[in-house]
């Protein structure tokens, strides 16, 4: 059985959740879904980021120490991920001992093998960014907070692996996602690479893991918060849970923090000895309008606030049917609404009412007997046959909206066959016509059943109330062959789960 390995970045725990952090979960939690549904075995992680300047300062202004407000805090992101029905298979904390133990283990191995090295430096520091930054940097006037600094820290030799590094990315054409993104970082790596700052003086930051080699320094949080990807998976103390997980096929995130896991992570890696990851996935930024959302703008949508209003589902279709994977998407109410009520409240919902109330007032709600396909038929069964196949290669290359446009688009053809029998019509006329019309209903409501089943990893519990509808429930879920759904099967009661959604003008 292949495995799959998936993470999202671990957040900041101070943060309040929203769109962007929700969105990269429910990516990684709809490729899971997806790949269990292909038979792989898989293992989903998330997390929280819990130490460094931003989680000590939070703490201070709240007057409570920095342990009990990463713990309090936590708990904001792991409701939110079970409200949005996310299914990971674990969630590590970067204060947990399990990681700690094994950020220790990996600044060992590097200050043993001479990779870290202590030096004076000046420079300018970003308190806001928590990182020095060029002068250039300074002047492009991206930064806030900038102070001059001169302090001893220590230094991991990030420039020794340059060359290699190129080399790794121009021979693994996926190693970084989208092609744009990749061009990007190997133009940042035109220019030479300095070596990497990773400590912080005690003096001016506490609250991280204390370098195990100087007691004075705690690590950077960057260092600290890429092993989790390593660490929450046995690296270092259970070799073969390790050895059977990683490398890990899809680091996914923004692209605000690509760099971190394109350069950082990968050198880190190299110097330890330890193989690199697959591929490292940048998404783009779901914008309001043109803008970013963020903060400090205040024009972030909190996806609870949508969620509560029109459910979990509706919220995951809409976000993984409207963003490109790797361009930015523009987020919005109207917009959202439109595509619920064009995908959803039509093409889907309508056609399971029209099939499932035909069937319950013509056939006492049980599947009928089916003919002799003819063309029209066989045609419509092509297609569907051919559905499941389309939208595992799509996802595969990682075209979630395009995947779900096969199976929406699957729904459409249902409806122009739907249009074309008439068995709504048909169904009233003699016998013959009605063993015809059943034939059309018992295919249609098949059909619509693979439909769905392809929709599941997006929708889990909507479409689980569609197939019970549907008199699917007890099928196999993974299963996508044609004529499944038997004549003789008793319909479910209810209907689309999917009402149109009316703004108030
Ligand atoms: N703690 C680091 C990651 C460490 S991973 C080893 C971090 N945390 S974060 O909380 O700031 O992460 C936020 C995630 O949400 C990033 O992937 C970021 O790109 C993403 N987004 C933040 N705003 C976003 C949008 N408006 N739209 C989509 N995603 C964006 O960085």
């Amino acid at each position: 059985m292949a495995t799959f390995y998936v993470t999202t970045p671990i957040y900041y725990v101070n943060d309040e959740p929203h769109i962007g952090h929700a969105y990269t979960t429910l990516l990684a939690d709809v490729l899971a879904r997806y790949h269990r549904s292909l038979g792989d075995e898989v293992h989903f992680l998330t997390g929280t980021d819990e130490h460094g300047q931003k989680v000590q300062e939070s703490a201070i202004k709240r007057n409570v120490q920095p342990q009990q407000h990463v713990d309090e805090y936590v708990v904001r992101f792991q409701e939110l991920w079970k409200k949005l029905h996310i299914q990971n298979d674990d969630f590590i904390r970067t204060t947990e001992k399990r990681h700690t133990d094994r950020v220790v283990d990996l600044l060992n191995i590097l200050w043993e093998k001479g990779e870290i090295y202590a030096a004076e430096y000046e420079g300018y520091y970003s308190v806001s960014e928590e990182r020095f930054i060029t002068e250039k940097e300074v002047e492009d006037g991206n930064f806030r907070e900038i102070k001059k600094l001169k302090e001893k820290n220590y230094f991991f030799r990030m420039s020794n692996y340059q060359e290699t590094l190129i080399e790794h990315i121009k021979t693994h054409p996926e190693f970084i996602l989208p092609k744009t993104r990749r061009n990007e970082i190997l133009g940042f790596l035109e220019k030479p690479l300095t070596d990497l700052c990773i400590s912080r003086p005690k003096t001016r930051l506490s609250w991280g893991i204390e370098l195990p080699f100087d007691k004075d320094y705690v690590t950077y949080v960057w260092l600290d918060a890429l092993t989790n990807y390593i660490s929450a998976i046995g690296w270092n103390t259970d070799n073969k849970r390790f050895q059977k997980w990683w490398p890990a096929n899809y680091h996914l995130m923004g692209k605000d923090i690509l760099t971190t896991h394109s350069v950082y992570w990968p050198t880190l890696l190299m110097a330890a000895g330890i193989q690199l990851p697959k591929t490292i996935l940048a998404h783009g930024f779901w914008l309001s309008g043109d803008t970013k959302m963020s903060k400090s703008l205040g024009n972030v949508v909190n996806p609870l606030d949508l969620v509560d209003s029109y459910g979990v589902d509706p919220v995951r279709y809409y976000l993984m049917r409207d963003m490109v994977l790797g361009h930015d998407a523009s987020f919005s109410l109207d917009g959202f609404v439109r595509r619920y009520n064009s995908d959803l409240a039509n093409d889907f919902g309508n056609l399971v009412n029209r099939v499932t109330i035909l069937i319950k007032k013509h056939f006492s709600g049980i599947l009928p007997e089916t003919g002799t396909f003819d063309k029209t038929d066989l045609e419509l069964i092509a297609i569907a046959k051919s559905a499941p196949q389309k939208v595992r290669s799509l996802i595969s290359n990682l075209k979630i909206n395009e995947a779900i446009e096969i199976t929406v688009g699957l729904f459409r053809e249902l409806n122009r066959y739907l249009e074309k029998r008439e068995p709504w019509k048909t169904v009233k006329l003699d016998k013959a016509h009605k063993i015809s019309a059943g034939t059309t209903l018992s295919l249609a409501a098949d059909i619509l059943r693979i439909g769905a089943q392809l929709l599941h990893p997006v929708m889990p519990n909507r479409i689980d109330l569609i197939l019970q509808i549907l008199g699917a429930q007890n099928l196999d879920l993974v299963n996508f062959s044609v004529g499944l759904l038997k004549p003789g099967t008793v319909l479910g009661e209810g209907k689309s789960p999917f009402p149109r959604i009316e703004i108030p003008k």
